[in-house]
């Protein structure tokens, strides 16, 4: 049976914008894309990976407002960047790591909209997840799942290896997802899972789960992929162009 959260369009994008407030972890070095600057100030095309991130949460038509963890040393280059841009935010100095970055903007972001319902949480390393992916995300936490990762199947056989690197096991591949973002959460729920966090989680999503409670899977898209490396940049060009073309 299709679960409720994931039947399209239930809420209207006014009653989502009342509602949500986004939160984008970009106080990362970048130090595997190795540009010798923030990974979320690297052009693609001629703007900031942060501006392409932003702009896909503003224009998406569900989010009130954003909230982005910069590097402390550049929060007000990334505001200057942002406003000159036209893009509305709030930046706050990030963490030692993405949680703790994560946590700052929470915080700040729960305090600027207290009656925030829905709280996405973004990287600006996705900066292409097209609007559908981030509408169906609010939707599904609108519809009433408190926790919401947008997934895809994977492509490749994946084996679990010891630490020698022989293989211990081969995985259904069928039961396996690829996690992206933005991910989505009832707000008393992502704060609950904050709150009893330790130091450094892999992803938002993965709290929740420690917590006990059940996260619910959209369906993602290839354009919400990472820019971790000069090979994912040179493909982030690729699908901007592409998006600009169509
Ligand atoms: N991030 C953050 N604060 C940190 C570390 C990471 O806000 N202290 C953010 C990054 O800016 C990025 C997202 O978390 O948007 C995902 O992290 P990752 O892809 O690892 O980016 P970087 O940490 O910048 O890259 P690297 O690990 O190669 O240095
Ligand atoms: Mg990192």
């Amino acid at each position: 049976m299709t679960p409720q959260w994931d039947r399209p369009g239930s809420r209207t994008g006014s009653e989502q914008a009342m509602n949500t407030v986004a939160i984008v972890p970009a106080a990362g070095r970048g130090e595997r894309l190795g540009f010798g600057v923030p990974k979320a100030l690297v052009p693609v095309r001629g703007s900031a990976l942060l501006a392409h991130a932003v702009r896909g949460l503003l224009t998406a038509g569900c989010v009130r407002h954003v909230v982005v963890a910069a590097p402390p040393a550049e929060v007000e280059s990334t505001a200057k960047l942002l406003a000159d841009a036209g893009l509305p935010a709030d930046v706050v100095p990030g963490g030692a790591d993405r949680t703790d970055s994560v946590r700052r903007a929470l915080r700040h972001a729960l305090t600027a909209v207290p009656d925030a319902r829905v709280v996405l949480v973004h990287d600006a390393a996705r900066a292409f997840t097209p609007p559908q992916v981030i509408q169906a995300v609010v939707d599904a936490v609108l519809a009433g799942a408190p926790a919401v990762i947008p997934v895809l199947p994977m492509a490749d056989t994946v084996k679990q290896v010891d630490a020698a690197g022989v293989v211990l096991a081969t995985p259904d591949r069928a039961a396996l997802r690829i996690v992206q973002t933005p991910q989505g959460f009832d707000a008393a729920t992502l704060t609950r899972a904050y709150a009893a966090a330790g130091d450094s989680a892999t992803d938002d999503a993965g709290l929740v789960e420690k917590l006990g409670v059940p996260v619910a899977t959209v369906p993602g898209h290839p354009y919400a992929m990472k820019v971790t490396t000069p090979f994912d940049l040179a493909i982030a060009e690729a699908v901007l162009s592409a998006v600009e073309v169509s």
